[in-house]
């Protein structure tokens, strides 16, 4: 197993660029399955996640290559319409096959996704928007099935914005006869990314990005090249690093609208932030300062996903900082992580209460999920001596060789393969 061995207190400083978004091109992914020809996406981060959907399109036929950054599915073809439980519980977004086979096949066999453990996690939404469009769904213990002679356009009203709900009923739409009027969408800018790809290929899309959006169905898409936008939780990930352990550092390769809900949260805990077309310096302070209150809502409020990167930071703010989760019910499972670092983080139900120290120490860390792994990294290169990260498949889901990337800007952090160290000794 690899882990992360980090020595901190070094100051970070230079310019670290942002690669393509991992919740933008899981969808878009899946999407490409409704076009029969070739599909080109741009700005494809290395991650396992990513790796993971190649291996759900390779198995339902497509033909999938990798250039560098850049992916090329061919969907010409497609032999199978189920998805075996293996590749579902890899990750969550696995489920967003559902609306892109059942809009290919008219049938869709699968079970429910996997994916970090950060509460309940239910897809009933994803499976309302699928019937009301004309999908026969059953359920028989994890299993789901899909059926639908034909997929017809519907208003469909969401109880909650939920992004995977509103990506499924996105696509399953896009095929759909009629007109799809989708009321409380989520908004995130990967909705438009997604919709924008789809567009591209011929879909008729309105709204992405908007609390309603329609979608007037159409026979066939068409192939297309796409350029997968900027990760903006890996661009809050490099801000948190920032505030923690540099002077200054630029961050490229960012779209600033999409930073708005977290741009503010930075500049309360004393960061200087100056913004380019598509990069920020972000000046750190000498010391953090605490925020009263965070409370993390579907786009455009705080992200959940940027929660316990936040919290990184402010557990060496002066003074107390509380932070809200809104979207997910269990998503501080990483503060005990945090805690054995010297952090001080109580956390009630829904909220943490974060009493800022001044020191921390280097300790051993098991990654807990996505996020709250790569809240622990940043915070063990603000601690006193060595720490160890592990179970970094966490990580490795939305971070393109993290190590790397922190390492080019003064981090001293690198990854080791225990079984290799083992498998030298015993040679010797
Ligand atoms: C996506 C993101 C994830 C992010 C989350 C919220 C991807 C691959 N993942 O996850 O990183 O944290 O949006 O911004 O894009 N819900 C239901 N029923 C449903 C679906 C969701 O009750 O059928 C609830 C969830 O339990 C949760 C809330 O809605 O409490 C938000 O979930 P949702 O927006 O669907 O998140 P994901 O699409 O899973």
């Amino acid at each position: 197993m690899d882990k992360l061995i980090i020595n901190g207190g070094k100051r970070l400083g230079g310019e670290i660029s942002v690669h393509g978004s991992k919740n933008a091109v899981l969808p878009i992914m899946a999407a490409s399955l409704l076009i029969k020809g070739e599909t080109v996406l741009h700005n494809v981060p290395n991650l396992s996640d990513v790796s993971a959907s190649i291996d759900i399109l390779e198995y339902l036929g497509a033909k999938v290559k990798r250039e560098g950054g850049n992916l090329i599915i061919n969907a010409a073809e497609i032999i199978n319409n189920d998805i075996p439980e293996s590749m579902m519980l890899e990750m969550r977004s696995s489920i967003i096959f559902l609306g892109s086979l059942l809009a290919r096949c008219r049938q869709a066999y699968m079970c429910r996704p996997g994916g970090c453990d950060i509460g309940i996690r239910p897809i009933d939404l994803h499976l309302e928007a699928l019937s009301a469009l004309g999908a026969m769904v059953e359920e028989r213990g994890s299993c789901i099935s899909c059926i639908a002679r034909e997929l017809r356009g519907a208003r469909l009203v969401l109880s909650f914005p939920s992004v995977g709900a509103t990506e499924n009923a996105i696509i399953a739409a896009t095929l759909a006869k009629g007109k799809t009027t989708i009321i409380n969408a989520a908004r995130e800018p990967e909705i438009c990314d997604l919709a924008d790809f789809l567009n591209s290929c011929g879909a008729r899309i309105t709204g992405a990005g908007e609390g309603v959006i329609e979608i007037d169905g159409v026979d066939m898409l068409h192939p297309t090249q796409h350029g997968i936008i900027p990760d903006r939780v890996l661009a809050a990930t490099y801000m948190s690093a920032a505030a923690l352990n540099s002077n200054e550092l630029v961050i490229k390769n960012i779209i600033p609208s999409h930073l708005a809900p977290v741009i503010p949260v930075y500049m309360k805990m004393g960061c200087r932030l100056y913004l380019n077309d598509d990069e920020l310096k972000l000046v750190a302070p000498k010391r953090i300062k605490h925020i009263k209150h965070i409370k993390t809502l579907p786009y455009p409020g705080f992200p959940t996903d940027c929660q316990a990167l936040a919290a990184a930071v402010l557990i060496k703010a002066r003074g107390t900082s509380v932070i809200s989760e809104g979207v997910f019910e269990n998503r501080f499972n990483y503060a005990a992580e945090l805690n054995r670092l010297g952090a001080d983080i109580s956390v009630y139900g829904r909220t943490a209460i974060i009493y800022g120290v001044k020191r921390l120490c280097g300790a051993k860390l098991r990654c807990t999920d996505l996020r709250g792994g790569a809240a622990m990294v940043i915070a063990a290169l603000a601690a006193e001596g060595e720490s160890t990260v592990t179970q970094l498949n966490h990580i490795d889901r939305g971070y393109e060789a993290i190590e790397e990337s922190l390492a080019s800007v003064g981090a001293d952090i690198k990854r080791i393969n225990d079984e290799k160290k083992e498998c030298k000794k015993k040679e010797i």
